[in-house]
């Protein structure tokens, strides 16, 4: 193989395995960013000063995705506070904001 054939296959290579890592991986910046819509009613760390609004610094990741894809859904979680939040986002910003909240540390959401 020439040395312009062995380049040309690493760099295709690279490009193949570079496209499809960052696609499984939530980030959490992304979903910070996200969030600040969020903050209103949850409060910046997750925790919430609103009687009726949930804590969710520390909350499991996979059970906020859940559940704003239910309330994106309108069948299982029909609040229509959150149903409007959950309308726009997309399976991606989920996973951000997911990975977000869980990243927040649940101490932050002990009651006064
Ligand atoms: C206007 C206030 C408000 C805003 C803004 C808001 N929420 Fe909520 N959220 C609520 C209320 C109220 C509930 C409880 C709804 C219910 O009873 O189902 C809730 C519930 C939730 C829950 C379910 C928690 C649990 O323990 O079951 C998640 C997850 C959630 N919100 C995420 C978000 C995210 C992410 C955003 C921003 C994109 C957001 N919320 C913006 C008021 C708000």
């Amino acid at each position: 193989m020439t040395l312009t054939k062995w380049w040309a296959v690493t760099a295709a290579a690279f490009t193949i395995t570079s496209a499809v890592v960052p696609a499984y991986a939530a980030d959490i910046a992304a979903g910070r960013k996200r969030a600040e819509v969020c903050m209103a009613c949850h409060g910046e760390q997750g925790k919430s000063q609103i009687p009726g609004v949930p804590n969710l610094a520390g909350q499991d990741r996979d059970y906020v995705a859940s559940a704003l894809k239910a309330y994106r859904a309108g069948t299982e979680r029909t609040n229509p506070t959150m149903a409007e939040m959950a309308k726009p986002l997309s399976d991606a910003d989920i996973d951000n904001l997911a990975a977000f909240w869980n990243s927040l540390s649940p101490a932050a959401t002990a009651q006064k």
